[in-house]
């Protein structure tokens, strides 16, 4: 994994951007669905060191030091550590890929992925990887998108014959990566079904002890009812 493309997924082209549309607070699905539980079950493992893969502009990790977590974010976009290292002083930030961690085998006792595995070309290794960086019990917390909505791809809605709209699964077996455009970002997103994820991830000897597919607390209504119709988001949490 050493010659790699540094912009092999957009995130590289797509990261001033993506730090103009992200607010502190997050956007819809982190801050109404997926933060209030990630920083609960995080806090519930009792680490006191956390790797975040991934760790995009250090949001997460800047959430973790406030509850006295010794954290550090690993993310291979150098403009995405510039801006988590300025926001974040004390925190440590360090360029890197999930699929060859800089660290020693046991070094934290809790590593995170949130919204990132579905960015992260090969899992296999990545999570090999942060299976080797936990300590013997330590917790893997995981928020990820749902294979359902990620098998869509490129359809994106439709309206059915109910005059409805939908959001339809599309080639749902098939493992493969699309690219995707929104506001300035454009950038590669796999879509692997779930049970290439459960067994990549028992595969690696962990046990689940948690698993969730969240609703929204709170938030616009539109974007909760939009919530209803095809939810996203889930979390997992294993321990080695
Ligand atoms: C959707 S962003 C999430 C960022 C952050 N975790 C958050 O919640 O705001 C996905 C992140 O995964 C990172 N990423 C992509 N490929 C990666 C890899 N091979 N190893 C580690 N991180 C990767 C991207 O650079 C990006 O910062």
């Amino acid at each position: 994994m050493t010659d790699r493309d540094p912009d092999e997924n957009g995130w590289l082209s797509s990261s001033q951007a993506w730090l103009d549309r992200m607010p502190d607070t997050g956007d819809f699905a982190r801050e109404f669905i997926l933060d209030s539980l990630m920083v609960q079950r995080a806090l519930g493992s009792r680490a006191a060191t956390m790797l975040d893969v991934g760790c995009g502009e250090g949001r997460f990790c800047r959430m973790m030091a406030r509850h006295g977590v010794q954290t550090t974010g690993i993310d291979p976009v150098g403009p995405f550590i510039d801006q988590a290292r300025s926001r974040d002083p004390d925190g440590r930030y360090l360029t890197g890929y999930a699929e060859a961690l800089p660290f020693d085998d046991g070094d934290f006792e809790l590593v995170v992925f949130y919204l990132s595995l579905m960015d992260i070309e090969d899992i296999h290794l990545a999570i090999r990887e942060a299976v080797r960086v936990l300590g013997p019990g330590g917790t893997l917390l995981i928020a990820n998108l749902t294979s359902f909505f990620t098998s869509n791809g490129t359809i994106g809605w439709i309206t059915g014959e109910d005059g409805r709209r939908h959001h339809p699964l599309g080639r749902y077996l098939e493992e493969r990566a699309d690219w995707f455009e929104w506001d300035g970002v454009r950038i590669r997103n796999w879509h692997r079904p779930l049970g290439t994820y459960m067994s990549a991830l028992l595969a690696e000897g962990l046990r689940l002890t948690f698993f969730d597919e969240p609703a929204p607390v709170g938030g616009p209504t539109d974007r909760v009812e939009r919530y209803a119709e095809t939810p996203f988001t889930m979390l997992m949490e294993w321990v080695k």
